[in-house]
Formats: C-alpha cells, structure tokens, sequence
C-alpha cells in the first residue's frame, strides 16, 4: 500500500474518525478515503461522487492500492446513494455551505438519520450550523484550520438537540476558544478596517465588523 500524505485540512477531518465505516460523499481523488483505510482510521469506506469522472480517479486509487475490498465507489448525488444505517459517519468537505445544506436536508426529508457528520463546507458555515440544529444533531466539534495559507471550517456532529446562538452559528460553536478563528478574525477585522476608510458608509461591512469585535472580545475574556 502506498504511503499518502493529505493538506492540513484532510488531516484533521481524518483524526476526527475513529473506526467504523465512512462515507465519503464527494469524494473526487478518493485521498481521504485511501488514507482512512490505509491507516485502519476506518473499517469500511464509502466514497461516492457526483460526476463519474471525479469518481473515476477514487476507483483507480482504491483498485491499485489493493483496498478495493475494503473501499466501495458509488455514483450519485448527495446522499442518495447512502442507506441509513450503512455508514457510521458522513464526511462533506469542499462543497460550498448552500450545497452541504440541501444535501443533509433532503436526506432528513427523507427519513434518513445518520449517527454523526463530520463536514467542512467551503462557504456559509452558519447555514450548515443552522440546518445540524434543525435535523437533530448537535455539533461535538468546530474548529478553523489553516491549510495552504487559507482558512477552512471543520464541524462534527452526532445525534443529540442543540441550540446556537447568532454568534455560534457565524463563527462556531467553541469560537471563543478557537485561536485560528481568532487569527482570522483579526485579519478580516483589518481588511474590513481599511475598507472603511475609503466607505465609512458601507452598513453591512459595519455590521460583520461589530460582529466580530464581539467575537474577538469574547476569545480574549477566554484566554
Ligand atoms: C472540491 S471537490 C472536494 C473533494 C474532497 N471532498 C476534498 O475535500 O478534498 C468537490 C467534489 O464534490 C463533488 N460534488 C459536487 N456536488 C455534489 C453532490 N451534490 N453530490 C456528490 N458530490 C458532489 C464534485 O464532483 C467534486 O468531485
């Protein structure tokens, strides 16, 4: 088995699994589910994808690797291809919050009721905080991680009922312990602060600015 190395970002969505079986819907390379089987992370791995060509390049990593046993493909959209009770965790990453948000939506409509998520959406973090809330799942973990020079969100979650706040939902539910969320912040809090000198009048730059120094005051009284 080939040795394979994942960007930040996989690396802590991997260390947030703890055996039992993954599935990995969008999968594209199939990078996070090899790494998962080749490091016994995960018994059994699900990967499935979209589009046949993304799923294509998982398939051939899975088949040259020799985990073709213990690493399925499917193609379809979102969750379609995943019965209930056939995978212990649902991996999303690098999807955009909007799609991640339709996708655990549509699944819940359905009846389907999955043990946990663990979910990294590229854009709109809040909207996927807002819909775990919404089909009974309560987020265990919710950090910020720099891969590459950029920001991610990483949220897990399992079944339980929970309630955010606005500023939870915005920024993560433990923000006000999270010092990557804190760097960010103050870097966002920068460019918001120069943007403003050349339009002091720009309400909704003023109101994310407001948000986050509530934000940022509440990592400092934390330490
Ligand atoms: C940017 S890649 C992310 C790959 C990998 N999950 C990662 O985080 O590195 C997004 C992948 O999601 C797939 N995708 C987009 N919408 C999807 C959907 N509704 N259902 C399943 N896969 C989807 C795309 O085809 C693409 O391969």
């Amino acid at each position: 088995m080939m040795p394979i190395r994942l960007d930040s970002r996989l690396m802590h969505i991997a260390a947030l699994v703890r055996g039992g079986s993954v599935a990995d819907v969008g999968c594209d390379h199939g990078k996070l589910g090899y790494y998962l089987i080749s490091t016994d992370r995960a018994k059994r791995v699900i990967a499935t994808d979209i589009s046949a060509p993304s799923l294509k390049k998982a398939e051939e990593l899975f088949y040259i690797n020799g985990v073709n046993n213990r690493a399925e493909t499917r193609l379809g959209d979102g969750l379609k291809p995943i019965d209930d009770g056939e995978a212990d965790i649902i991996i999303i990453a690098g999807l955009g919050g909007d799609v991640i948000s339709t996708i655990l939506k549509s699944a819940y409509d359905e009846g389907k009721r999955y043990e946990s998520y663990i979910l990294s959406p590229n854009t709109h973090p809040e909207k996927v905080r807002r819909i775990l809330c919404e089909i009974e799942q309560e987020i265990v973990d919710d950090a910020m991680v720099k891969s590459g020079g950029k920001y991610y969100t990483v949220i897990k979650s399992q079944r339980g009922k929970q309630e955010l706040d606005e500023m939870q939902q915005l920024f993560g539910a433990f923000y006000d312990r999270d010092v990557v969320f804190a760097e960010r912040a103050e870097r966002e809090l920068e460019f918001i602060n120069n943007a403003l000198k050349e339009n002091n009048s720009a309400l909704q730059l003023m109101e994310r600015k407001q948000m986050l120094e509530s934000a940022l005051k509440m990592c400092k009284k934390r330490g």
